[in-house]
């Protein structure tokens, strides 16, 4: 009975140590990632990006936010192509620098709002909404004409999407918003 006692007391420290660390990282990246904590896209969500948008007709791919990287091995899976992601959450960094250490991919320990993006002709991201109007901003100062910018979940305020993506499934159906750099604005 005593072994089980402690066994039970070990897994609850252990637990406590974690989220304890975890809240601290959260904590410590705050003030960069503006809220947008570590959730991943549903597969069934990549799996309908993949099928809808021909990665293969961009030059320069760019995940703001890459997590576990999932988006990444999907379009380099699925066209041949390289993809580099941010990630400043050193977790989830982990995890996806791992995921990608034998593709051709790679994934950078490094904020994206330091990151010139200009000659960048693709962007997917799934952030938070109070970081989209900031975002927009840089996007429209940097990218290039013609550059596809797409976002899961959360629309750019005040751009006007080309088109929207959704998933034929009963639970992970939230839109993904693509946008056409220089078509972006309504009356633009
Ligand atoms: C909602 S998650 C999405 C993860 C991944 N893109 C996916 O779709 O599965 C957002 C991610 O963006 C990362 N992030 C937020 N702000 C960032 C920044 N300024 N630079 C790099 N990564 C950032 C967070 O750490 C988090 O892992």
């Amino acid at each position: 009975m005593e072994i089980v006692l402690k066994l039970v007391l070990v897994v609850f420290l252990v637990l406590f140590v974690v989220l304890f660390i975890f809240s601290l990282v959260v904590l410590a990246i705050h003030h960069k990632t503006g809220g947008a904590l570590f959730v991943p896209t549903p597969k069934v969500m990549i799996r309908e990006l993949i099928r809808s948008i021909d990665f293969s007709s961009f030059h320069d791919i760019r995940e703001l936010g890459c997590g576990d990287g999932r988006f990444i091995r999907a379009v380099e899976q699925g066209y041949g192509v390289t993809v580099t992601g941010y990630e400043i959450n050193p977790l989830a960094f982990m995890v996806s620098y791992l995921m990608l250490w034998n593709r051709r991919s790679r994934v950078l320990f490094r904020s994206f709002w330091e990151e010139d993006l200009s000659g960048v002709d693709c962007i997917y991201c799934y952030l938070f909404p109070d970081l989209m109007e900031r975002l927009g901003e840089k996007l429209g100062r940097e990218l290039p004409e013609g550059a596809r910018v797409i976002s899961s979940n959360f629309p750019i305020p005040l751009w006007q999407e080309d088109r929207i993506i959704k998933a034929q499934d009963t639970i992970f159906d939230d839109p993904i918003y693509v946008y056409v750099k220089g078509r972006h604005l309504p009356n633009g």
